[in-house]
């Protein structure tokens, strides 16, 4: 079976300038007053969630394990003129950026459950020496305890429409015996009322507790902890209720 992440060109399909629109207006909401002008993001991939933070006045850099994602986030970079510094590198590996300080250290798009549980501690880390002293230390997150505890396995999405074609995307998910959980995500490619294509994947996650990053930014020192729902608008406080959920925290000065 082909990797979703070697389709970036399928991967892209949520894509709309309506949706990089509402993920800037998120995260200008989220990122408040806080001091936010060079973010470096450790899971790029495409692009789709950081390169529209570009209108918001902020430089931009990213890596990815995905050489494919990598160059389609360098094509719509250098399709609106905004070229950004990328380099292909595993996130329990950050030495490619040695010797550089960002304002801010993300990882984006559920990134963080792909490694296994030990793992987590570890990519904190690493992001960590990347964060300028009295910058900020972030990442997104499905909130997988509430996954585990809901065990919904169908998801259905509205369709996308292109070149006169509907694609359609459903996701199952097996809850696996020794706690994994494998996301099966099907796109149907549909004109005239019929499928003419069909496009298969599977990825594989390793679901991880709040309190395992949370205990990590608190040993790093981190203070100004927040926890919200991703995006902000969904404005519930209870992390129970959380589908999706972004930690930020405060490096020391
Ligand atoms: C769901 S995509 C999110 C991409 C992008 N952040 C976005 O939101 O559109 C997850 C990304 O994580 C990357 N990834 C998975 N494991 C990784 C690792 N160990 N190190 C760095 N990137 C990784 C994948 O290649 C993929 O581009």
């Amino acid at each position: 079976m082909s990797q979703l992440y070697d389709r970036a060109d399928i991967y892209d399909l949520i894509e709309s300038e309506q949706r990089s629109e509402a993920i800037r207006k998120d995260w200008a909401e989220f990122q408040g007053s806080r001091e936010i002008h060079t973010l470096l993001d450790v899971s790029i991939g495409s692009g789709g969630m950081t390169l529209p933070l570009q209108e918001l006045g902020i430089e931009i850099s990213g890596s990815d394990l995905s050489e494919a994602m990598l160059s389609r986030c360098k094509m719509k970079a250098d399709a609106k003129g905004q070229p950004v510094e990328l380099k292909c590198s595993d996130f329990r590996n950050l030495s490619c950026w040695e010797g550089k300080l960002f304002d801010c250290v993300v990882s984006t798009g559920n990134a963080l459950g792909y490694v296994e549980n030990s793992d987590v501690p570890l990519v904190l880390e690493k992001m960590d020496r990347l964060v300028k002293p009295g910058g900020y230390l972030c990442y997104d997150s499905r909130n997988w305890e509430k996954i585990r505890r809901d065990k919904q396995r169908f998801y259905l999405y509205n369709p996308f429409f292109r070149d006169g074609n509907r694609i359609n995307l459903v996701q199952v998910w097996d809850h696996n015996p020794d706690g994994s959980i494998t996301f099966n995500l099907l796109y149907t490619f549909e004109k005239d009322n019929r499928i003419f294509q069909k496009e298969e994947f599977q990825e594989h996650y390793h679901p991880f507790g709040l309190d395992l990053a949370l205990d990590k930014f608190k040993a790093m020192g981190y203070t100004e902890i927040g926890i919200s729902p991703f995006p902000v608008s969904l404005k519930t406080t209870d992390f129970n209720e959380m589908e999706w959920y972004r930690l930020i925290g405060r490096k020391p000065e």
